[in-house]
């Protein structure tokens, strides 16, 4: 099968060939309509009414489409419009929603960076009318490369009003409407052949943005990769993600070529939420999500004062013969992925770019950490001072930066803004998490900070469920390739109401520690209920033990012998209120802060309200790591017994809550792991 074949990873020992150089000139020029960067080989056009770039073409092929082409791309497309991006857009004025370029003024560069390359810039510059709000992006093409280097901007300086609204959506879009794209590429792992625009034209929406096609048995999407269509299938974490992208396999291309149009994220520092922040990257569109809250993390706010530049990021455009597969042009684009890649360039350009840190006022830190015994995947992270870098949100001033922890301990993250910051480092497999305040990276100077963690301990531990992670993917229908179809997506990504909780499970969840298997006997999502609104598979409601679970375990008489207090951790991986991936309190909703409740023997702990203002949205938007909460239940531990022991773990009965898109309206938690220890 074509499919198969491109989808294949192949050894990358000639990458070489897929670079034809190009040669000696870049344009950079401007007449009354538009504005032009262009080199021998990727030609770029920004339409000075719209403000938006509306032609880009590589080695004479049209990688955006025409308006003659009306399809309807996945995910929505303005009628008629042709093809457009990379451009910016946000949710961000008042009334919400803004595409800006119809007030803007442009600027045109041309000049020659330190190394002797010739490069090109574009600048269109709005001020919005109604608030004197500024909204710029950038664009910069160099002679030698075939992909547009972008930075984003937004400024706010208004006394007189200093709130003005949240910064709900900031993204930058490549949004072709073209048969040219073929395929859809995530990550190195999960890819997949796009659908027809026909396919999802016709279809049945099931929630949110969400489709049914599974009827559309021949369309290779749904015979190697899933029934249902969502953005939310093709979303990923940012901690170990460096591309995402379309592919066209030739089929459609003038001469049969294939075809790459790729977001590198060669930076991450200017974006929000850390290594476990997750997004949208790619459903036929190619996303760079630079601010949203779609699994449920903060977004700033938009105060006088706010000035902030997004970038670099680095749209790659590349051509194959008709034989390189997906995954060659994918790796070609990955080699951009590094925060030092093109620094000389960058700095060259710096002054053409408000906020932008050239690399001689940044610094490198390095850490030597003595890891806990048992530590894998170890991570350290460099966020905002005093707070968790899950809300670094709150300074617009602060970047973040993160890193691999070796085996040996050491880490070295390259090209730090300066400044104080909060140090976080976690890690598989161990509770709790290390942190250090006020760790300050100077100027022109190496930082070296050396640090001791040791797992959090409440005494001698009983049992464990699940691996502490941050993540509820080790469960039923987490990360399990789904056996049905060949390219096995891991199952979270598809629509959760494939997976019938009541068929699973129609006896409840009862889980035997140390005889149950977490793959299959404790689901991934604690649902409240279970059924109704935007389950399409169970239209009605289910309530039969849906929302309270069972754990059993065995206490010997040595595990409680002069044990005075016991501990039970509960980390989740995301947890859903009435408050949403909004985290907007609804004073009409009853479960803004949700009650989990554990029921020790037959006694009812102090119950963990769940606070509204760390809600995410998470499984229903296919995802099993969102913004992580933990809890501690300590207790008396008389409480236990020797022998079997049981705990429930409770949710509300039919907790739901108002919903204004069509998901699902049940609450509902994803358990990263949970822990009991006596002392
Ligand atoms: C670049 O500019 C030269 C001189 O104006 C022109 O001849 C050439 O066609 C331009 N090339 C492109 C790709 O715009
Ligand atoms: C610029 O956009 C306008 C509005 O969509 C369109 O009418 C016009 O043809 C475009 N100009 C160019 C040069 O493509
Ligand atoms: C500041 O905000 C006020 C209130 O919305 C508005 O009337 C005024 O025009 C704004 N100032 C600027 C410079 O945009
Ligand atoms: C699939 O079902 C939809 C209705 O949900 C229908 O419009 C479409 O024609 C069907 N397609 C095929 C190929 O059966
Ligand atoms: C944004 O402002 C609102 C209203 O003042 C406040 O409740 C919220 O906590 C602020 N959020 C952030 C991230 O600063
Ligand atoms: C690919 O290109 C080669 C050489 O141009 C040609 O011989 C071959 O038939 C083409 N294959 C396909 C599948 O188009
Ligand atoms: C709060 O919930 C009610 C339904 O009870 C709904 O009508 C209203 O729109 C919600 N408000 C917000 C701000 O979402
Ligand atoms: C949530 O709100 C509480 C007060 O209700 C506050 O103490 C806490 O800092 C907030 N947390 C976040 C993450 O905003
Ligand atoms: C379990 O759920 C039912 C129904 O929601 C509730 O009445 C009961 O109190 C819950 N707790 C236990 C320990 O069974
Ligand atoms: C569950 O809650 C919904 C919404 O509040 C309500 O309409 C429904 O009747 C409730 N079901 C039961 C069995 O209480």
């Amino acid at each position: 099968m074509a499919v198969v074949r491109t989808l294949q990873v192949l050894l990358l020992s000639c990458l070489a060939i897929l670079i034809i150089p190009t040669h000696g000139f870049l344009n950079a020029t401007e007449n009354a309509k538009a504005l032009v960067i262009a080199n021998d080989r990727l030609y770029a056009s920004v339409n000075k009414s719209t403000g938006i770039m509306d032609t880009l073409t590589l080695d004479g092929q049209n990688l955006l489409g025409t308006k003659e082409y009306n399809e309807v791309t996945p995910g929505g497309n303005a009628a008629g419009q042709n093809g457009i991006g990379p451009y910016l857009d946000c949710y961000c004025v008042p009334s919400g929603s803004y595409t800006p370029g119809k007030y803007a003024t442009f600027k045109l560069y041309s000049g020659s960076d330190s190394t002797g390359v010739k490069y090109g810039g574009v600048v269109m510059s709005e001020v919005y009318p109604l608030t004197g709000q500024v909204l710029e992006q950038y664009w910069f093409l160099r002679e030698t490369e075939t992909g547009l280097h972008t930075f984003s901007r937004l400024a706010y300086h208004n006394e007189t009003k200093p709130f003005l609204r949240n910064l709900q959506e900031f993204r930058t879009l490549f949004r072709p409407t073209t048969p040219l794209w073929t395929h859809l590429s995530t990550n190195e792992r999960i890819n997949a052949p796009l659908p027809s625009s026909d396919t999802l034209k016709y279809s049945r929406t099931v929630q949110d943005a969400t489709w049914y096609i599974g009827n559309y048995t021949k369309a290779p999407y749904v015979e190697h990769f899933a029934d249902y269509f969502t953005k939310y299938t093709f979303s990923d974490e940012w901690r170990d993600h460096r591309v995402h992208g379309i592919y066209g396999d030739g089929s459609q291309s003038k001469d049969g070529s294939t075809f790459g149009a790729w977001l590198v994220m060669n930076t991450v520092d200017t974006y929000f939420g850390g290594p476990t922040h997750s997004d949208l990257t790619v459903d036929g569109i190619v996303y760079n999500y630079i601010s949203s809250n779609h699994h449920g993390d903060n977004v700033p706010n938009i105060t006088t004062g706010f000035d902030r530049t997004f970038g670099p990021q680095y749209f790659h455009f590349n051509k194959g013969t008709n034989t390189t597969s997906l995954a060659e042009l994918r790796a070609e684009a990955e080699e951009f992925a590094s925060p030092t890649w093109n620094t000389a360039f960058y700095d060259s350009i710096a002054h053409l770019v408000p906020n932008y840190i050239p690399s001689t006022q940044r610094s490198t830190w390095k850490g030597r950490i003595d890891l806990p015994k048992g530590a894998k995947r170890p991570i350290a992270v460099l966020a905002q001072n005093g707070v968790d870098f899950q809300d670094n949100v709150l300074d617009t001033k602060a970047y973040q930066y993160w890193g691999d922890i070796d085996k040996k301990g050491n880490i070295e993250i390259p090209m730090v803004k300066p400044g104080a910051y909060r140090l976080t480092i976690y890690a598989d497999g161990i509770f709790g998490q290390y942190i250090q305040d006020d760790l300050v990276i100077a100027v022109g100077k190496v930082t070296t900070t050396k640090a001791k963690w040791r797992e959090e301990s409440a005494g001698k531990e009983l049992w464990r469920i699940g691996t502490p992670d941050r993540s509820s993917g080790e469960y039923r229908h987490g990360d399990q390739p789904d056996p049905s179809k060949p390219l096995h997506p891991p199952e979270y990504r598809i629509y959760w109401a494939n997976w019938d909780f009541p068929t699973d499970y129609p006896d409840g969840v009862t889980f035997e520690v140390g005889k149950s298997d977490e793959s299959k006997d404790f689901n991934y999502v604690h649902w409240s209920v279970f059924g109704g609104y935007a389950n399409s598979v169970r239209p009605e409601p289910y309530y039969e033990n849906v929302n309270n679970w069972t754990v059993l375990f065995d206490a010997k008489k040595n595990d409680l012998k002069k044990a005075k207090d016991a501990t039970l951790t509960i980390q989740l991986a995301g947890a859903k209120t009435a408050a949403g991936n909004t985290d907007n309190w609804n004073a009409t909703q009853l479960w803004n802060n949700l009650p989990l409740t554990v029921v020790m023997n037959g006694i009812e702990l102090e119950p963990w309200d769940i606070p509204w203002n760390q809600s995410s949205s998470c499984a229903t938007r296919s995802a099993v790591v969102c913004y992580a909460l933990a809890h501690k239940y300590e207790f008396d531990a008389n409480l236990l017994k020797q022998g079997q022991n049981k705990i429930i773990l409770s949710l509300p009965f039919n907790a739901t809550d108002y919903e204004s898109a069509v998901l699902p309206r049940s609450t509902y938690v994803q358990y990263d792991s949970l822990r009991l220890e006596v002392k």
